[in-house]
C-alpha cells in the first residue's frame, strides 16, 4: 500500500460504532452493502447499467452522529463480509509542489481500485468530505485544487458497484457542495437529532455513573441539540465535581 492511503484498525471501527436511533439510515446503507457483497451478477449488471454507485453522503449540523453511522456501516461490511475500511492520508497527498496533490491523489484512487479488486470489497471513508479540498495556500492552489477535484469527481464516476467499492462521506455543508459533486454521490442522507435518540442516550448514560460518584442526571439533558451536547453538559459537570 502507498502512503496515501491508511487502513483503519478494526478496534477503532467496533469502538466508534455505538450508534443510537438512525435505523432507518442504517437499515438502508447495509441493504447496499448487501446487494454489493451477496448479491447475483444480475444485480450488479443492472445497477451499474442505470449507474448506481455505492457513494454515499451523510449530512446534517455538527454532533447529529454522521461519522458514528459511518463508522456502524463500517463494522457492518466487516464483520458480515470482512471489508475493511480505509481513509486518504491528506497530509501526504496534498503537497505544495504544482501537479503533486493531483497526481497523489490519482495514486490513491489507483490503490483504492487495487485493494478492493484484492480483497473483493472496499470501504473508503471521507469524513469531513468538505475539508478534503480546502484552500492550503499556495500559489497554484485554484487550479491545483479544481484539478484534484475533477480527479475526484472522476474516480467516482470511474467505479462501479462491480469492483465492490463503498464510499461513505460525511459533511456539514452539503449546501455548499458543487452540484456536479452532489450528483456523483448516489444515496444522500440528512442526518437530523431526534427526541427519541436522545432519550435513549440518556438511559444509557444514567445507567453508566458509577453509584460512588454522587451525581444526579438532569433529564434537562434531553433537551439538548444533540447526543454531542449532551455529553459535553455531563461532561461540564463533571469537571466541576471533580474540581470540587
Ligand atoms: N446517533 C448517535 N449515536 C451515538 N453517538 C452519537 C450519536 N450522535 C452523536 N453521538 C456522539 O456525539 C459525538 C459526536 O458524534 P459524531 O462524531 O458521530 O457526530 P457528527 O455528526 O459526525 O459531527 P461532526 O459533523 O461535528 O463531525 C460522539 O462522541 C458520538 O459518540
Ligand atoms: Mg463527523
Amino acid at each position: 500500500m502507498n502512503d496515501f492511503l491508511y487502513r483503519i484498525d478494526e478496534k477503532i471501527i467496533k469502538s466508534k460504532a455505538n450508534l443510537i436511533g438512525h435505523t432507518d439510515e442504517f437499515k438502508q446503507c447495509s441493504k447496499l452493502i448487501d446487494i454489493i457483497h451477496d448479491s447475483g451478477k444480475e444485480y450488479l449488471t443492472f445497477f451499474n447499467e442505470i449507474d448506481i454507485r455505492s457513494i454515499n453522503i451523510f449530512y446534517g449540523e455538527t454532533g447529529t452522529g454522521k461519522t458514528t453511522l459511518a463508522y456502524s456501516i463500517a463494522k457492518y461490511a466487516l464483520t458480515k463480509y470482512g471489508i475493511e475500511s480505509y481513509s486518504l492520508n491528506i497530509e501526504n497527498i496534498i503537497k505544495t509542489e504544482l501537479g503533486a496533490t493531483v497526481n497523489n491523489f490519482e495514486s490513491a484512487f489507483q490503490e483504492i481500485k487495487k485493494l478492493s479488486e484484492e480483497d473483493k470489497g472496499i470501504i473508503l471513508f471521507l469524513d469531513e468530505f468538505d475539508r478534503l479540498l480546502v484552500n492550503r495556500g499556495n500559489d497554484n492552489e485554484l487550479s491545483e485544487l479544481k484539478r484534484a477535484l475533477i480527479a475526484l469527481m472522476d474516480f467516482f464516476q470511474s467505479i462501479s458497484v462491480k469492483q465492490q467499492i463503498t464510499i461513505l462521506a460525511t459533511t456539514n455543508y452539503f449546501g455548499s457542495l458543487d452540484s456536479a459533486m452532489k450528483r456523483r454521490f448516489s444515496f444522500h442522507y440528512e442526518i437530523k437529532s431526534n427526541k427519541e435518540s436522545r432519550e435513549e442516550y440518556y438511559e444509557k448514560l444514567k445507567k453508566l455513573i458509577p453509584n460512588g460518584l454522587n451525581y444526579k442526571l438532569s433529564d434537562k439533558i434531553i433537551d439538548s441539540s444533540n447526543i454531542s451536547n449532551m455529553k459535553k453538559l455531563v461532561r461540564e459537570d463533571i469537571v466541576k465535581l471533580i474540581k470540587g
